[in-house]
């Protein structure tokens, strides 16, 4: 098998030359002419209820299928080792699909493995879709387990603190009930969850799949059965990408390897130099903190998340990203841009007390610029602590 980088750069594309292009077309297209009555509705039914579009039929309606959307997904089920996936407008969308999906002959109960995106842990803590949730430890999660747990849900590394879990063990207590792994921080040239034994691989593709904050979406890798119910969700629920930020995450695969690497590069500098400086008290990156030996076996490098802490809580650690000029005050992540935030106000402020990230953590999300650079600015900032 070619590596993830050849991969990249070539998947989804094996159509082109006989087409006569080089760069994927893009089928902007709400609706298609059908060829008759009959043979638009038999495709109506197909699609509607999940299935794929055959050769040579019309699309019928974008909602419904989307070919430059196709060809993403194709290309992202290939570098997750998957059969299929199915693109989504965010990576939200494809949250809320996957449990709509997985909510079947009455099973409404999720094992959630903290810590989550915190839109991730408000949208199981509010049970907004229906669901019910057990939070628990990576091993607590086979006891948790009830007869109508429908889904387990982890993300690693996780996102703020990096926290690593072991994918196949939680497969392994997961038993007979789909593991979702969310593979947003690490992406799919890191870890491949599926090759573990997740049934469900989510990627908020808005971060570094994008990788250049100009395209919301999401992504769910997995077989051809769970394709079937995320498309039929999607098309009834009208939660389809549009086929312009499936174009660009398309192309933006072919530079993720490189992207990826180098943006992990200039984490690890970071943090090992943040892990020496008298202001910060903790430094959380996979390269620092891996107790259970998950780099290399599961996971090819730390990413190019990190997160740090400051003492005096909140006040010193927006303080820091307040002063931070070089480096941009915003959230999301994986971005060829380097930003920093602070999760407790921001994106984790949903969360319970006591699952929210500590108040002096600030959450850095490194891009391509120098690491020198950027560790300059973070040392002026950091100065302004005194
Ligand atoms: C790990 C993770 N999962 C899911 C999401 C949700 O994705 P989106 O913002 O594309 O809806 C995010 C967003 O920050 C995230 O960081």
């Amino acid at each position: 098998m070619t590596t993830v980088d050849t991969r990249a750069v070539h998947a989804g594309r094996a159509d082109l030359a006989a087409l006569g292009v080089h760069a994927p077309p893009i089928d902007l297209s709400t609706t298609n002419p059908l060829p008759s009555v009959d043979a638009g509705g038999h495709t109506y039914e197909t699609l509607a209820t999940g299935g794929t579009l055959p050769t040579g039929d019309s699309p019928v309606y974008q909602r419904l299928w989307n070919p430059t959307v196709a060809r993403f997904e194709t290309a992202l089920a290939d570098l997750e080792g998957t059969t299929d996936a199915v693109a989504f407008a965010s990576g939200m969308a494809a949250l809320t699909a996957t449990l709509l999906a997985a909510a079947t002959d009455g099973r409404r109960h999720v094992v959630a493995v903290r810590p989550l995106y915190g839109g991730t842990d408000h949208v199981l803590a509010t049970g907004l879709l229906g669901t019910t949730v057990s939070w628990a430890h990576p091993e607590q999660v086979a006891t948790a387990i009830r007869p109508d747990t429908a889904l387990v849900i982890a993300e690693t590394p996780a996102n703020p603190t990096l926290d690593l879990v072991d994918i196949a063990a939680l497969a392994d207590a997961a038993g007979d009930v789909p593991l979702l792994v969310d593979n947003t921080v690490a992406t799919c040239v890191l870890q491949q969850p599926a090759r573990h034994g997740a049934a469900l691989v989510l990627h908020s593709a808005t971060k570094s799949i994008g990788g250049h904050g100009d395209v919301l979406a999401g992504v769910v890798a997995c077989d051809a059965g769970w394709a079937t119910r995320l498309r039929q969700v999607r098309a009834l629920t009208g939660a389809i990408l549009h086929p312009l930020g499936g174009y660009l995450l398309h192309r933006g695969l072919q530079t993720l390897p490189l992207r990826v690497r180098a943006q992990q590069a200039g984490a690890e500098k970071l943090a090992g130099w943040l892990a020496g400086h008298r202001a910060v008290t903790r430094v959380h990156h996979p390269s620092l903190h891996d107790p259970a030996g998950l780099v290399g076996r599961q996971l090819a490098g730390g990413g190019s998340l990190l997160a740090f802490e400051v003492a005096g809580g909140a006040p010193a650690a927006t303080a820091v990203a307040d002063a931070c000029r070089l480096i941009t005050h915003a959230v999301s992540l994986g971005g060829v841009d380097t930003l920093i935030q602070h999760p407790a106000s921001l994106t984790h402020r949903p969360v319970a007390g006591d699952a929210r990230p500590a108040a002096g953590l600030l959450r850095l999300s490194v891009g391509l610029e120098d690491p020198e650079d950027l560790r300059d600015d973070l040392a002026r900032a950091l100065a302004t602590l005194g």
